[in-house]
């Protein structure tokens, strides 16, 4: 069977990093970006260049229409998708509950919520054996942020991911028996485009460390690696998992460090 990879918002980060691991593995790939046409462009010459059949689609992945055109155009292009990775998300910076931008909110939840399990629905669509499917996995992206509420200002951000969670593990259940297999990473702090900002800083950079056990924020590959594992066969008996790729989770009180709350405050995930 050939094996189909959709990644949203593939362009940047912990998606496009999974696509240069996953080309190494057979996958035809669809990468799909919102804005950044250049970096899609050039991940797909990349990717031809070394054999692969890759394809990039432009959706917004907080659209529901995008969303259906994006899984359209794959079936087209590539074939049926059998992979899926749910990377999209935004963050929607620090903020109490009480200054809480409706429109912001409103994003970050169509973004991380709703966009994920649109794109989740299309997917399943197609992989279910109940709808005439071969099966698939789905891995949906969410973040350790889920798991203590975030950090001083990221409960908005944390609760978008909690349902991440909590989606992922229903559905696992659900598509069982239709030959469909649902995870969820959780990733600590990793450098990325998303947290650029604040590993320019060492004052920051020193304070996020001291709150990851191992002492130091991820590197995207140390994502994509897990990711592209749970995809493969080898993750053939994992469903409905939630994997912590963090480093060993949060140094006690790393969700209420006094003394680092400027510098804690800045960082949602
Ligand atoms: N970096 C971390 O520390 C960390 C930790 C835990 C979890 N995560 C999660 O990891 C995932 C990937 O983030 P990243 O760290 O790799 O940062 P990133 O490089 O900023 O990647 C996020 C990608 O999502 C895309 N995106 C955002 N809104 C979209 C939309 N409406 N439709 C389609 N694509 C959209 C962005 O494209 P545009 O810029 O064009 O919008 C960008 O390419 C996110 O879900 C994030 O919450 C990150």
């Amino acid at each position: 069977m050939s094996k189909v990879l959709v990644i949203t918002g593939g362009a940047s980060g912990i998606g496009a990093a999974t696509a240069r691991l996953a080309a190494e593995k057979g996958y035809s790939i669809a990468i799909n970006y919102r804005t950044r046409e250049r970096e899609a462009t050039r991940l797909v010459e990349e990717l031809n260049d070394v054999g692969v059949s890759a394809i990039a689609v432009q959706a917004d992945i907080s659209m529901p229409e995008d969303i259906k055109r994006l899984y359209s155009v794959v079936d087209e292009k590539l074939g049926l998708v059998t992979a899926l990775v749910n990377s999209a998300g935004i963050g929607i910076g620090p903020t109490r509950v009480d200054e809480t931008d409706e429109a912001a909110l409103h994003q970050l939840f169509t973004t991380n919520v709703f966009g994920l399990i649109l794109s989740t629905r299309e997917a399943v669509r197609r992989m279910s054996t109940a709808h005439g499917g071969k099966g698939g996995v789905i891995v949906n992206v969410s973040s350790m942020a889920s798991t203590i509420g975030g950090r001083p200002g990221a409960s908005l951000y944390a609760a978008s991911k909690g349902a991440v969670d909590a989606f992922t593990v229903g559905l696992a259940k659900e598509v069982a028996s239709e030959g469909i297999r649902a995870v969820a990473v959780r990733p600590g702090f990793t450098i990325t485009e998303m947290t650029s900002t604040y590993v320019t800083d060492q004052h920051i950079l020193a304070g996020i460390s001291s709150t990851i056990p191992i002492g130091r924020p991820a590197f995207v590959d140390e994502i994509a690696m897990p990711v592209v594992w749970l995809l493969s066969e080898e993750a053939s008996f994992i469903s409905g998992a939630l994997l912590d790729i963090s480093g060993g989770g949060f140094t006690l009180g790393a969700s209420a460090l006094p003394s680092e709350k400027r510098v804690l405050s800045a960082v949602e995930n």
